[in-house]
């Protein structure tokens, strides 16, 4: 008998798209195999993000077609899952998308099978139930890098956020289980590995007698970050996203560590105590100064990328100024900057009203979107002539795409040169622009 196929469509951040591989894992396993066409697909499965209100819009403008396809007699299983399915505890949403089989936040994915036996019983279920799915072992798609979820769920509680009601407090992966993932990954070819959590700094391994001995660091994060520098093969290592409070001296210092990307992403939010104070995000603008110092100082030239949110509640000219000028003072390399979205459930939402108009907030985004790119184009411009250290990710025609030490996307001419992706080449760079720096190969790779 044919294997049923399944398609997984993915929206929001780098833990989603993590999950999904999860997802995919748990569905090869149990007797799936993926459909490359979503219309071929007996189970299309939606992992969503409900960030802003944009995103969760977008999910139910989805559902349309599937409505239609259902309709016209389709057998098609369809199931929600993600942050959406996370936060609705009185099952709003779930009403809102009733063309939905399955409706389940992510920890549930482990009852899949379950679910889907009782839906399709003509489907055959393989495999072991798992418990816990963070054990699941995730079906990559690149055989190079490598997303590594640490931690999930978050006890922050910034007044604005969904992530604690979707995902939960937080909860860490054992660092056996990460390193013994993180080790099989580079056994089989990965080279690069991003580490994830919401606040991914704050890890805490409920195992620590697994740290060597002789390990320099006692923060738990900072640990991790060494041990994994340990692994033979491995090249790079990077993570997100930091939070400012847990960013003490350790974990500075394990900037320079040896496979460290030469980029950290620190969230901000906002320039002005005040409204840092209204997002309960636990810091100041002196503090926060104070770490991106620290930062530079053990690791000078260190590119640094951040969020922002502009509009939040009672946000005045003057707070915004505050945060423009913040944003100078840091010279952040890359800011993605969110015009702010009142979330319900969230605090901000009950406390204050969400009284900055969108014409300003569309504004403000803009003046600091310019500000960015502005600033991006000029510090790209330092690198004209110089030789820059390039990640081969994938070729494109002619170019070789991949990334510098400091994440920036660089396009390297190699027409004839059989270079694989995983390798890491010398470039010098020719032509700098704003989103992409272009190079051309002065060396082979090691
Ligand atoms: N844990 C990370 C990021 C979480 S969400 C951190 O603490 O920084 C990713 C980004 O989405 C946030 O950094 C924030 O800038 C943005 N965001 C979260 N909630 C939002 C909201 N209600 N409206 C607009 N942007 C929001
Ligand atoms: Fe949300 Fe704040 Fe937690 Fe980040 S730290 S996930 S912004 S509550
Ligand atoms: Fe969205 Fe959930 Fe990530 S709300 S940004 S998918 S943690």
């Amino acid at each position: 008998m044919e294997k049923p196929k399944y398609f997984i469509k993915t929206f929001g951040c780098q833990m989603n798209t993590n999950d999904s591989e999860r997802l995919g894992g748990l569905l090869t396993s149990v007797g799936f195999e993926v459909s490359e066409d979503e219309t071929k697909a007996d189970l299309v499965i939606l992992n969503t993000c409900s960030i802003r209100d944009h995103a969760e819009q977008r999910i139910m403008g989805f559902m349309e077609q599937y409505i239609n396809r259902k309709k016209n007699g389709e057998r098609l299983l369809v199931a929600v899952t993600g942050c959406m399915a996370g936060r609705d505890k009185d099952g709003a949403l779930r009403k809102r998308v009733k063309v939905a089989d399955l409706f389940f936040a992510t920890a549930e994915m482990v009852n899949l099978p379950r679910w889907i036996a009782e839906l399709r019983p003509e489907w055959i279920i393989e495999g072991d139930a798992v418990e816990d799915y963070l054990k699941i072992n995730p079906k990559r798609e690149s055989s190079i890098q490598a997303y590594i979820s640490i931690q999930t769920g978050c006890n922050h509680f910034c007044t604005y956020c969904v992530v604690p009601y979707a995902r939960g407090l937080v909860r860490n992966r054992p660092l056996q289980d990460i390193l013994d993932e993180a080790n099989n990954l580079v056994e089989n070819g990965i080279r690069e590995i991003t580490l994830l959590g919401q606040v991914v700094n704050a890890y805490k391994a409920t195992d620590h007698h697994v740290f060597k001995s002789f390990n320099p660091y006692q923060n738990h994060f900072a640990a991790l970050l060494w041990e994994l520098n340990q692994i033979d093969g491995l090249e790079r290592i990077h993570w997100t996203a930091a939070h400012p409070v847990d960013m003490d001296d350790q974990v500075i210092h394990a900037l320079t560590l040896p496979k460290q990307v030469n980029y950290l992403h620190l969230p901000v939010q906002s320039g002005s105590n005040e409204i840092l104070r209204k997002m309960n995000r636990k810091y100041t603008r002196e503090k926060f100064l104070e770490i991106v110092e620290k930062i530079n100082r053990a690791r000078p030239g260190i590119a640094l990328g951040t969020d922002i949110i502009v509009g939040f509640c009672g946000e005045t000219d003057k707070d915004f100024e505050e945060t423009i000028d913040l944003f100078k003072t840091c010279d952040f390399d890359i800011s993605y900057t969110a015009q702010y979205s009142p979330r319900s459930g969230t605090l901000a939402y009950r406390l204050y009203s969400d009284d900055v108009s969108s014409e300003t907030k569309k504004q403000r985004w803009q003046t600091l979107q310019n500000l960015m790119e502005e600033t991006t184009l000029r510090k790209n411009k330092t690198y004209q002539d110089k030789v820059v250290k390039v990640f081969v990710e994938n070729r494109d025609g002619d170019w070789l795409l991949g990334t510098n030490e400091e994440l920036k996307r660089v396009r390297i001419k190699a027409s004839e040169l059989q270079i694989p992706p995983g390798s890491i080449i010398q470039a010098k760079i020719t032509k700098p622009m704003t989103w992409i720096l272009e190079g051309e190969i002065i060396q082979n790779p090691e």
